[in-house]
């Protein structure tokens, strides 16, 4: 195997059910990061196995212009859940659904300028690799022109202390117009930045970001792959600030980890798009058995109050990190919404906060042995925050069962 990014966790899945992953001995692992951030309904949940079965047997594939019922009962399903944006485009990725964004928002504003947070991560292809920050940007030569970073707001590891997020947040911009060519088409943004470290935008900065957008013309552009269909406690995560962007992508958790990514943007937007001949023609576009897929699993979201749910259980969840972070001085930082935690940790040898992912990258080995399967994520300057998120099918005994062993593992490590 072609090694891609880091190296293969030793346990060889060989089924998987509900919350747990099963190796062929039988020994199985609690799943506390859904896949990857996306079986939000657990594994092969029968619900959505019943449904791969039918479309499979009766509308698979088509031709890309073929417009099919169950594609177009998803988009207004979607367009009923975000009011504003009633037009919808289906895809396969999170990172081809974002490649698509930014070309609309290029082609509608005619500009190329592309601004994102340095901790983002947006995918490996081209435009959406452009606008990622996180991580793989040496050794693949130019990333787009006209692409720019600014620091998302970090509460718990602020740049300068003391200062508000609105201030850096003008500073920021006041630098980006600086070096603009004056041609800006859109921000980029994840509501909560999860492969940066679980950093949850302020009540406020949404707004605020949505503002700076209009006054350059530009989109705002949100990237709800990890914090759509409920996790967060809304269905959205935007919807908490009451914010509707221009354009919304979703990925990963519409399809509870099978390949499936909407765009979802206005009206006047799409109209736009028409005049200009809008090509973003691909092989799977619309395609109808993933559509199937994810009309079940919005179905179940809200038939079962998922989202609900995600904030009663994550406020639990939260508790218990917390009485473990008070045990144990390495835990920073107990921080996210609804479902999507993260756990920082660091070292305070010597009376100064210092990076600790010798101690993370330990605790999550021995987590793994000990039957939970978690998710560390180097973080710029913290070096380690484990992301917690469990399916939102997940019960309170598992929750309790997912303390316990992370408990465990800390104990072991300590
Ligand atoms: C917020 C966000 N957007 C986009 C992507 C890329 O999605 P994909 O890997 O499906 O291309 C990811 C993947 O981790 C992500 O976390």
């Amino acid at each position: 195997m072609l090694k891609f990014g880091g190296d293969f966790v030793p346990f060889v899945p060989a089924r998987a059910e509900g919350s747990f992953v099963y190796d062929e001995a039988g020994r199985r692992v609690l799943d506390f990061t859904s896949g990857q951030m996306s079986a939000i309904l657990g594994h092969c949940h029968p619900e959505i196995v019943a449904t791969v079965r039918s479309a499979a047997g009766t509308l698979d594939h088509l031709f890309s212009s073929m417009l099919c019922r169950p594609v177009v009962d998803l988009a207004e399903a979607l367009a009923i859940t975000m009011p504003g944006l009633p037009r919808v485009m289906l895809l396969s990725t999170g990172g081809e659904a974002n490649e698509a964004a930014i070309k609309i928002a290029k082609l509608v504003t005619g500009g190329w300028e592309v601004i994102g947070f340095a901790q983002s991560w947006h995918g490996m292809t081209g435009a959406a690799a452009s606008a990622t920050y996180k991580a793989g940007r040496r050794g693949y030569g130019p990333a787009a022109v006209g692409s720019f970073a600014i620091p998302a707001p970090n509460a718990f590891r602020p740049r300068f202390p003391g200062v508000s997020w609105q201030a850096e947040l003008n500073d920021a911009f006041a630098l980006v117009d600086r070096q603009s060519t004056g041609n800006p088409a859109a921000f980029i943004a994840e509501p909560i930045l999860s492969s940066g470290g679980i950093i949850e935008l302020p009540e406020g900065y949404l707004r605020a970001l949505k503002a700076k957008c209009e006054e350059r013309g530009m989109l705002l552009i949100l990237d709800e792959a990890q914090t759509g269909l409920g996790r967060t406690g809304h269905m959205y995560a935007c919807q908490r600030d009451g914010v509707v962007p221009d354009i919304m992508v979703l990925s990963k958790t519409l399809g509870a980890g099978l390949p499936l990514s909407a765009v979802l943007t206005t009206d006047a937007i799409s109209t736009a798009c028409d005049e200009r001949d809008l090509l973003f023609y691909t092989t799977h576009v619309n395609d109808p058995l993933p559509a199937s897929v994810g009309l079940k699993v919005l179905e179940i979201v809200e038939r079962d109050g998922l989202a609900e749910r995600a904030a009663v259980l994550g406020a639990r969840l939260k508790d218990g990190l917390r009485a473990l972070q008070s045990r144990y001085r390495w835990i920073g930082d107990v921080r996210g919404r609804g479902l999507l935690l993260g756990l920082e940790f660091i070292d305070e040898e010597g009376g100064e906060r210092r990076s600790a992912a010798a101690l993370s990258d330990a605790v999550t080995d021995r987590a793994l042995e000990l039957g939970l399967s978690a998710n560390i994520v180097r973080a710029g300057a913290s070096g380690g925050v484990m992301r917690i998120a469990p399916p939102l099918l997940v019960t309170q005994a598992e929750l309790d069962l997912g303390l316990e062993l992370l408990a465990a593992a800390m104990r072991d490590v300590a």
